[in-house]
């Protein structure tokens, strides 16, 4: 500790210069520094001047604004905050508080709350039962707004509360729930912010981190692939819009999110996804519908977009968890429609691999060159897992057209295994070239062996199965959720990735980079197949993640970590003793 710090009396003190160097950095004025301590103006300045008698201690002077209204900038609070914590910290160590343990259990909603606002009495009720029906705990991190306009903030200068039934669940600290996940408690976002997550990836180390924000966003960060990477989070809130008349207080409206995060923790691992509130509050979570006054189970889920599918090389764990079993996903939640990314991985001859003769060799002896038997794999695992009352669609992603850069580039002479494959695909292709207005066209190669193999089965759920053309639209369930657009290709021909499909507009589900996310209105997925993949190396943002749709449109993802998408003691969470 430093000489200055041990010359201070007392703790009171060492607080007023903590507070008093933040507010320097922060470039508050004497004035502005003195309402937020709810002191006059002289009161700071006779402090000082007693500090600086004590202790020698001379503070440089705040600068008076003798036009102060009384109205704090909130930007510079914010910085104040920062830079107060940051002060903290270097005296005492990081404030981290750690309730994690090895083996525990339990199930947490997290939201967050804005100051002097009301709270949404119909979702936060249906939160409530949520705490009752799964014996959880309830957290709500508070955050700061300033709206004049606002019928509670308007002639209350001193608007630094939170709804009263809010009060037993405020968290203000940062807090470590279990091993690689901590709750930022402590920080206070603008909720107008239009990237709040942005800045914030070292913030927690290698842990996991959700910060309290209306607006819902999620990332992952990378990490050396044999850990689990970075999940980076926020929560929406519980408390209804109350923005000011300006343009980024409308911004801040149009994403505001009435929803919570629920985190299942269980022992070494945790689960989190995101529930939204209808207008009344009421939410959907896995199979249950919570209203204000009660829980139901409502019947089956609209869709299922799973992480990019990569047949040949599924990992098994994750398939069980998505399809295989009674307490699966697909076998729980039931879900109408499957959305299949990915799903043929084009291995044995992918234009990847052209000039690698380390794995052609390997291709060739251990017996991968065969284009059908590959394309077989990708048909028999729609065939696995479509079940009666179902359908599945195929979106058209740079990993199937793999084939048709096969067709078009690969040389039959130098080829014998798929030779008499490639004269029969080309044979057939040509005879299906058509004169479009703009061009020629031919079929899907992918979709036409299906239903055409030379000699193996094909795809058997043919009649349960629609392969999409390039950016085909595809709305399922009457619900507007773009559901055509892999994420390979974004605007205008350009690269595709979930920054460029949020700037469109619309809300949709897209696959592509396996790292899973939510920006504005478009979901990422992440993987199903292996995160080992060949071409995958380096620190990696891969995760199994899986999108659902409910019955009302809300979308959450799901992560299947270490072979489970939920806690094992789902369901029985009053039985939990530990
Ligand atoms: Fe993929």
């Amino acid at each position: 500790m430093s000489k200055e710090n041990n010359d201070l009396d007392n703790d009171q003190d060492k607080e007023f210069v903590a507070k008093y160097k933040a507010a320097l950095r922060a470039k508050l004025s004497r004035e502005e520094f003195a309402a937020y301590q709810e002191v006059l103006p002289n009161s700071i300045v006779r402090r000082r001047l007693s500090i600086s008698t004590r202790t020698g201690l001379d503070l440089v002077l705040l600068e008076s604004d003798s036009e102060f209204d009384g109205a704090v900038d909130l930007e510079k609070i914010e910085k104040f905050e920062k830079y107060y914590k940051e002060i903290l910290d270097s005296h005492h160590g990081p404030q981290t508080m750690d309730y994690s343990s090895s083996n525990k259990k339990q199930v947490y909603i997290i939201t967050a709350a804005q100051n002097a606002t009301r709270i949404h009495q119909g979702f936060f009720s249906a939160l409530l039962q949520y705490k009752e029906y799964r014996n959880a705990e309830l957290i709500v991190i508070p955050y700061r707004y300033r709206n004049p306009a606002s019928v509670w903030m308007g002639a209350d200068k001193k608007s630094d509360w939170w709804w009263e039934p809010l009060r037993p669940f405020i968290l203000e600290n940062q807090v470590k729930l279990c091993d690689g996940l901590e709750i930022m408690g402590q920080i206070k976002m603008q909720p107008t912010a239009t990237t709040p997550l942005s800045g914030l990836d070292t913030i927690t180390g290698v842990n996991s981190a959700v910060f309290g924000h209306p607006k819902i966003q999620l990332k992952t960060v990378p990490t050396p692939q044999s850990k689990l990477p970075k999940i980076l989070t926020t929560t929406g809130s519980c408390t209804e819009e109350n923005y000011t008349d300006t343009k980024t207080g409308h911004k801040g409206k149009f994403h505001h999110n009435i929803s919570a995060l629920i985190v299942e923790v269980d022992g070494d691992k945790f689960h989190m996804r995101h529930v939204h509130g209808d207008e009344d509050g009421s939410f959907y979570d896995l199979e249950y519908y919570y209203t204000p006054r009660s829980r139901s189970k409502y019947g089956r889920v609209i869709g299922l977009i799973p992480g990019d599918i990569h047949a040949e090389f599924i990992d098994k764990k994750v398939e069980s968890a998505l399809f295989t079993g009674p307490d699966s996903i697909v076998g729980v939640l039931d879900p109408k429609f499957h959305v299949y990314h990915d799903i043929e991985d084009f291995y044995a001859r992918n234009h990847h691999h052209k000039n690698n003769d380390v794995i052609a060799y390997g291709k060739h002896h251990y017996g991968r060159n065969n284009v059908q038997d590959g394309l077989q794999i990708s048909a028999d695992f729609i065939d696995r897992h479509t079940r009666p009352n179902m359908f599945n669609y195929i979106p058209r992603p740079n990993h199937d057209e793999a084939f048709d850069r096969w067709l078009q580039e690969g040389d039959p002479k130098l080829d014998p295994e798929n030779a008499r494959f490639y004269h029969y695909m080309k044979f057939n292709q040509y005879g299906h070239v058509e004169m479009t207005d703009t061009g020629f066209s031919t079929f899907n190669a992918f979709e036409w062996w299906c239903k055409n193999p030379l000699n193996k089965k094909g795809l058997q759920a043919i009649e349960q199965t629609k392969f999409l053309q390039r950016d085909q639209h595809l709305f399922i369930g009457g619900i507007e959720i773009e559901l055509g657009f892999h994420g390979d290709q974004g605007n205008n021909g350009g690269r595709g990735s979930i920054n460029s499909f949020a700037k469109i507009g619309p809300k949709s589900v897209i696959g592509h980079s396996h790292s899973p996310g939510i920006v504005e209105g478009v979901y990422q997925v992440g993987v199903t197949g292996r995160l080992d993949l060949e071409y995958a190396s380096g620190p990696s943002s891969w995760m199994h993640t899986h999108c659902i749709i409910y019955p009302n449109g809300s979308r959450a993802l799901i992560n299947v970590v270490g072979g489970e998408w939920r806690a094992s003691y789902y369901d029985k969470e009053h039985d939990i003793t530990s």
